[in-house]
């Protein structure tokens, strides 16, 4: 009887331990934006390759267009072990005490994509992943969306034009102080509720990128774009530390292939994006979509020109010569 018992038992253990040996690894993917977007699609792409190369041991569940989480909420989830995988906007890290991210957000700090690369893959890129360790999080890579437009229900030509304007912006205090040295009010607010402030007047205009912008349908309630491309909004892709240093090695490694690949393909696919997007957003007619003259332009710049400085002792006046030596953006400056 008792050896009947103690088989059972055995068999039991074998039964559970094979079905756990079975179950797979799930990775809860968190984010604010549709699936049609830049990172959307990087989401996506990972999913497919990291089911693929780990035949299966790993499912990725993807969570787009705050379906799961909103912008604050998702990196409390993250450190809780809530989900496992986000890749939230450089410019989110300031509440959770990183401020350092926020250097991305100094106005025309990126002249293009090509000194943006020089950053994310330099010592600026790995330093910052740096930071990240000791609030309970891995930096897995850097995607890209794109240069920001600015839009409003009235002409957004000079920044007297901002005057009296409440402008919503994401988390960051160099986003803040950018509105403010515009001469507008600025209003935080997480991305999801964006539209509807819009619609509804709570705020008067905002700052984003062209697809960002079109997948959330913001131009239909904003009469103006501007194409200032005063600004850069990206991504840092990002797990729990805990969960990911306690993967089986070979697994992690094939994580790491899939995200190498799907970081291609996210960054190859943004500037199409953001260039359809601008594309369908003016076929719409419900936008005006301008560009700046060379004068206006200059006005911008003058006018942003003070944001650096008031804003070095916040990001760090180290981080910030760093990025633009990196860059090579100093000489813009
Ligand atoms: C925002 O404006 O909040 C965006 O950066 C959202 C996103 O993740 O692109």
């Amino acid at each position: 009887m008792r050896i009947l018992f103690a088989a059972a038992a055995a068999l039991a253990l074998a039964v559970t331990g094979s079905a756990q040996a079975q179950a797979p690894i799930v990775i809860k993917f968190s984010h604010v934006v549709t699936n049609d977007t830049p990172k959307g699609k990087g989401a996506l792409k990972f999913q497919e390759l990291a089911e693929k190369y780990t035949n299966g041991k790993v499912k990725v569940e993807v969570y787009p267009n705050s379906s799961l989480y909103k912008d604050k909420e998702e990196l409390e989830a993250l450190q809780l072990g809530a989900v496992q995988m986000l890749a939230p906007s450089l410019a989110k890290f300031g509440p959770i005490g990183v401020r350092e991210f926020e250097v991305f957000d100094l106005p025309y700090i990126l002249p293009d994509k090509a000194a943006l690369r020089r950053v994310t893959e330099g010592e600026v890129g790995k330093k910052l992943f740096g930071l990240l360790a000791p609030k309970g999080i891995t930096g897995l890579a850097y995607w890209d969306n794109g240069f920001k437009v600015m839009s409003a229900n009235k002409p957004l030509h000079l920044p007297a034009d901002f005057r009296g304007l409440k402008m919503r912006i994401q988390s960051s205090k160099v986003l803040e102080a950018q509105m403010r040295a515009l001469g507008a009010t600025p209003q935080v607010m997480a991305f999801s509720e964006v539209y509807q402030a819009l619609q509804t007047g709570v705020v008067d205009g905002t700052e984003n990128t062209p697809s960002n912008e079109y997948t959330q349908k913001m131009h239909e309630v904003q009469k103006y774009t501007v194409l200032s491309g005063h600004g850069y909004i990206g991504y840092a892709v990002i797990t729990n530390k805990k969960f990911w240093d306690g993967l089986p090695a070979d697994i992690r490694t094939q994580l790491e292939k899939a995200m190498a690949e799907a970081t291609q393909f996210a960054n190859d696919a943004s500037q199409k994006d953001n260039d359809d997007a601008l594309e369908e957003m003016r076929k719409s007619g419900k936008t005006t979509i301008t560009a700046l003259t060379p004068e206006e332009n200059a006005a911008w710049r003058k006018a942003l020109s003070v944001v650096t400085d008031e804003m070095a002792p916040r990001v760090g006046k180290g981080i910030i010569d760093e990025f633009q030596k990196e860059a090579g953006a100093g000489a813009t400056h």
